[in-house]
């Protein structure tokens, strides 16, 4: 129970990855803040949380909006009193395509929601973090914010980006307590039927980009969530402006 009426705040928590860590943290404890766009999405798997109303709370917001951002930091700090951890991870893909190919409003799009509405979140909550003296931010990545993929310029430009943005914030956020870390995850596919499986659903390109992995499979988004959970908690009291890999060794290459 690590997070034990810890107040936790979650973007993109309808997603994979949102949903997995929404579950453990429930399970441990947590006083959750739901963020999303899909509203709908959000309700129907915190049906699943099996907590008490009262103990979370859902909100509508676009992250690329700042008046969402303000809005859902309000609304956390009313409902709760404070914000002591964030997971900072809605994000798009965009399209592949070649540089030469891609579309500029895609990429506007992605910048746009990966790298403004990272940057808008950490604005508004370190504002409270900092009032608060302490906090544990989390924000998302992939392995390809290391990388020069092929044929994903918007989303690899944004997240080597948000790389850049967890360095700044941690310098600044250190003397006012605050932690800020970054997740660089490999390949995730959903939880099978069991969450601590892997999905059975496998494509060719899966089982492509599986044989390239060192571990020979892609992650589960519980396998994520878990090491999300530990930055986010205080067995990492120490621990800012890292770059966690979470990739079954994919970047040894
Ligand atoms: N799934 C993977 O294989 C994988 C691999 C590497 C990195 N990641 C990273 O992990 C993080 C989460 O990934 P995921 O697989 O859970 O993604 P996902 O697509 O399942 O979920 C993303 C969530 O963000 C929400 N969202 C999108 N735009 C938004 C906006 N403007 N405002 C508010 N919410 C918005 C979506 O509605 C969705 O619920 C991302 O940063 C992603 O880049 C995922």
């Amino acid at each position: 129970m690590r997070f034990k009426n810890k107040v936790v705040l979650i973007t993109g928590a309808a997603g994979k990855i949102g949903t997995a860590i929404a579950h453990l943290l429930a399970a441990e404890g947590a006083l959750l803040a739901l963020v999303d766009v899909k509203l709908d999405a959000v309700k129907k798997f915190s049906t699943e949380l099996k907590i008490d109303d009262e103990r979370f709370i859902i909100l509508k917001a676009d992250v690329t909006k700042e008046s969402d951002v303000k809005a859902y930091v309000v609304a956390t700090i009313e409902k709760f009193g404070r914000i002591d951890c964030f997971f900072n991870n809605a994000d798009i893909d965009g399209k592949k395509a070649s540089l030469t190919d891609y579309p500029v409003e895609m990429f506007e799009a992605v910048m746009n929601v990966n790298v403004k509405g990272t940057f808008l979140g950490l604005k508004y909550v370190m504002i409270e973090m900092k009032k608060a003296g302490k906090g544990s931010i989390v924000n998302t990545v992939s392995i390809e914010g290391l990388l020069g993929g092929h044929c994903m310029v918007a989303y690899n430009t944004s997240k080597h980006a948000v790389i850049g943005l967890t360095k700044v914030a941690a310098n600044e956020a250190a003397e006012f307590g605050i932690r800020v870390n970054v997740l660089a995850q490999g390949k995730v596919l959903p939880n099978g039927n069991n969450a601590e499986e892997p999905s059975k659903q496998k494509d060719d390109e899966n089982e492509a980009s599986e044989i390239r992995i060192p571990l020979r499979r892609t992650a589960t988004p519980n396998e994520i969530a878990k090491v999300a959970l530990f930055l986010l908690s205080d067995d990492a009291s120490y621990v800012t402006n890292s770059i966690y890999t979470v990739d079954g060794g994919i970047t040894v290459f």
